[in-house]
């Protein structure tokens, strides 16, 4: 995304026309075409089902419709000054778009900075905030470049037919949420797994040294759920293959990580090596299942492996090919998935990518046959599709994990994202707090950083900081480049470990919300971490909060990305409390605060999710003005999907104070899990940064004292 300022506004050579005829396609929502243009069959980002009833009387917001004079269709949507602008996916910068361009064109951008125009993802799609707090939301439905300007008003230029356009409206940011997930649909929930702490490098290379960093964590008391391999665990970085000099037997190093608690992730990259003995080339050439050049001949191009052809993902037959390969591939034990490189990334292409007049055969519900110009958004979205769906048709009772880098709006259905190769520097880290935000407004909300910079040396402070921030990331995964110093989180020196460990097992303790919280989105489309705004989407003071975030309603996560360790950001209005899940407050570590009337539940410090039930159970209480607090908890078995057969438990918890006591009680609960017996602990949060605690048994009524000699300081577990 670039400033403004960096580019020409494009200029109309036609009127500006509206449509006619809008249609009503959900109960927010109107699609808007140019007109006289019939309708375009909608992009990949659509699921539907569409309603279709004509709109009558006058609509709200109206987008206006016009062809510039080199030939690309423009679309102007009015707003009312004052109007703030949020989404367009992923960008560096501030949480506030205006005065903001940005190029939709998936690109690979190591290293990126406020004047790169694209990342590795594409989101056409604006989320407007007006001054009373309502707002609303301009989808523009195409795959093929698209250029958006955020100014007084929102501008986007598309190459090829224009645009459908929706739009829609509602009273609150969450709502506008929750209606756009009806149109493209919601992140399934994750394995529970997947929520832990991952650790990556480019790469572990070796069996042995895999090994060795399992036993660091384990050794060190610092959680971990999931080891990363990168590329050089393959032969010659052939995709689908592994070196069996560095990997001996990679099924009984996986048998053996398992056994300590450690699941592995592994990268599956779309550049096929063109090697006549290499079996995935050999088939994909045999079977027709490359991107083509115009001669009908595989587009080649270079990639890590050398020379490579590329699969068309937007075919079916091919996304069902690779799908298999993947499937054959994960026999050996592999949990997750790694799609990289996906943009695609070709070395010498043009624009570092596929040449725009290449073929796909798209199925003809994506749009049938076109050039790779039409397609090339929709190219990373459709090799994590195929990533997904040959994962559920091999494992069809657990949910596949599959880390995508190029994706497009509705590809959060496939996978989780992080925001590629970063730098290790303080301008890098200010960053990831709002591209996370705009990503999660952007319905991909399953996102994370590379958590310390990819390219360049961190150093202790920095390092401290970025895993205090990124420990409470949706997707939580530490990486970095091969040229740089080792950036294990004990890397830097006992203090910057501590930190990390303290920052990890603030997320081990937060699970169970979180957990809550991604089931939650998966039902409602509205992203576990959420800007400020939405606390109160009215107040003015909090809608360029570049350094503070909530995850769900409740927790409020105060951080600094700057060298002076500040936090610059307004509070919303009413009592929230700080509170600390760690054994001890480290300054390194964002503050965090609970929301007046919250009730927080936090499981027991873990090594990994599987280490042991959530028990015992505490419970964070926050009373409002009122006396009264209420929170949630959604439990299920953490893997498959007979959660959505009725296997789980939701329990809300109610407290109410009474003179000097706190009676906290399950007030109902919903799903066919029995309540296990278990130990709860309550801890009610008092002014002066003090709490009172009381123990029971779970499900009973527990009542705590909250005056006289049980208060005591937060943070001392
Ligand atoms: C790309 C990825 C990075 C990975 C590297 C090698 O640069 O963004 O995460 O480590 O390729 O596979």
């Amino acid at each position: 995304m670039q400033d403004k300022s960096s580019r020409k506004e494009a200029t109309p050579a036609s009127e500006w026309a509206r449509d006619p005829a809008p249609i009503r396609v959900g109960a927010r929502t109107v699609r808007f075409l140019a007109p006289g243009s019939p309708p375009p069959p909608p992009s990949v980002a659509i699921v539907g089902p569409l309603e279709d009833i004509p709109v009558e009387g006058p609509v709200g917001v109206q987008p206006e419709f016009a062809r510039e004079a080199g030939g690309r269709a423009l679309v102007r949507v009015r707003c009312p000054k004052g109007t703030h602008f949020y989404g367009c996916g992923e960008a560096a910068g501030g949480l506030r778009r205006n005065s903001r361009v940005a190029v939709l064109w998936n690109t690979d951008s190591f290293g990126y900075d406020l004047q790169t125009p694209s990342l590795y993802q594409s989101h056409p799609w604006v989320l407007a905030l007006r001054d009373d707090g309502t707002a609303f939301g301009v989808l523009f439905d195409t795959t093929r470049r698209c250029e958006i300007l955020l100014e007084d008003h929102v501008q986007a230029a598309t190459e090829g037919a224009a645009p459908a356009v929706y739009v829609i409206e509602a009273d609150s940011p969450g709502g506008v949420m929750a209606e756009l997930a009806l149109l493209i649909g919601t992140t399934p929930l994750p394995p529970r797994w997947a929520l832990g702490f991952h650790q990556c490098r480019y790469s572990y290379g070796a069996e042995h040294e895999l090994l060795g960093i399992a036993e660091d964590f384990r050794a060190r008391w610092i959680p971990c759920d999931t080891l990363w391999l990168d590329i050089d665990y393959a032969d010659g970085a052939r995709t689908f293959t592994i070196d069996e000099h560095r990997f001996p037997d990679a099924e009984k190093m996986i048998a053996q990580l398992r056994l300590r608690g450690f699941r592995t992730a592994w990268i599956l990259d779309p550049g096929v090596k063109i090697d006549a003995e290499y079996p995935a080339y050999s088939e994909g050439l045999e079977h027709g299942h490359f991107v083509m050049r115009p001669d009908g001949t595989p587009f080649e191009g270079d990639v890590w492996p050398g020379r490579c052809a590329f699969p068309d993902f937007l075919n079916a037959g091919a996304r069902r090919w690779w799908g298999d390969l993947t499937a054959r591939f994960v026999r050996i034990g592999a949990d997750g998935v790694w799609n990289d490189m996906n943009e695609p990334s070709v070395f010498d292409g043009p624009g570092r990518s596929i040449p725009l007049d290449c073929t796909h055969r798209a199925d003809p519900d994506l749009g049938g046959p076109d050039t790779h110009a039409r397609y090339h958004n929709a190219y990373g979205m459709q090799m994590a599709r195929a990533t997904f769906e040959g994962l559920l048709r091999e494992r069809p009772g657990r949910r596949p994990f599959v880390l995508s880098r190029s994706n497009y709006l509705g590809g959060h259905r496939y996978a989780c994202c992080w925001t590629g190769d970063s730098a290790s520097t303080w301008e890098h880290l200010s960053w990831t707090i709002p591209m996370m935000l705009n990503l999660g407004l952007s319905a991909q909300p399953f996102a994370g950083c590379d958590i310390g910079g990819f390219a360049e040396n961190a150093d202790a402070e920095l390092f401290a900081r970025w895993m205090g921030i990124g420990a409470l990331l949706p997707f939580a995964r530490a990486h970095s480049d091969k040229s740089t110093n080792r950036h294990e989180p004990w890397s830097f020196g006992p203090a910057c470990e501590h930190a990390c460990r303290l920052a990890l097992e603030r997320r081990y303790r937060l699970l169970p919300y979180y957990y809550t919280l991604f089931r939650e989105a998966e039902q409602s489309g509205v992203p576990p971490m959420r800007p400020l705004f939405f606390a109160d989407p009215a107040d003015p003071a909090l809608r360029d909060a570049d350094d503070s975030f909530l995850l769900g309603r409740d927790v409020l996560v105060r951080a600094s990305a700057a060298p002076d360790n500040k936090c610059r950001s307004a509070m919303p209005s009413g009592l929230w409390r700080r509170f600390e899940p760690a054994a001890a407050i480290d300054a390194n570590l964002p503050q965090l605060f609970l929301r007046p009337g919250a009730i927080l539940p936090l499981g027991p410090i873990m090594q990994h999710t599987d280490e042991r039930p959530l028990d015992p159970i505490t419970l964070i209480v926050n009373l409002d003005s009122t006396g009264r607090a209420e929170g949630s908890l959604f439990e299920d078995a953490g893997e498959g999907f007979a959660y959505r057969e009725g296997e789980y438990l939701l329990s809300r918890y109610a407290a109410e104070r009474d003179n000097n006591h706190v009676r906290v009680w399950v007030e109902s609960a919903e799903g066919r899990l029995p309540r296990p017996l278990r130990v709860a602990e309550i801890v009610v949060l008092l002014d002066g940064e003090r709490v009172a605690r009381a123990t029971g048994i779970g499900g009973d009524m527990i009542t705590v004292l909250v005056g006289g000699p049980n208060q005591m300081p937060i943070g001392l577990d």
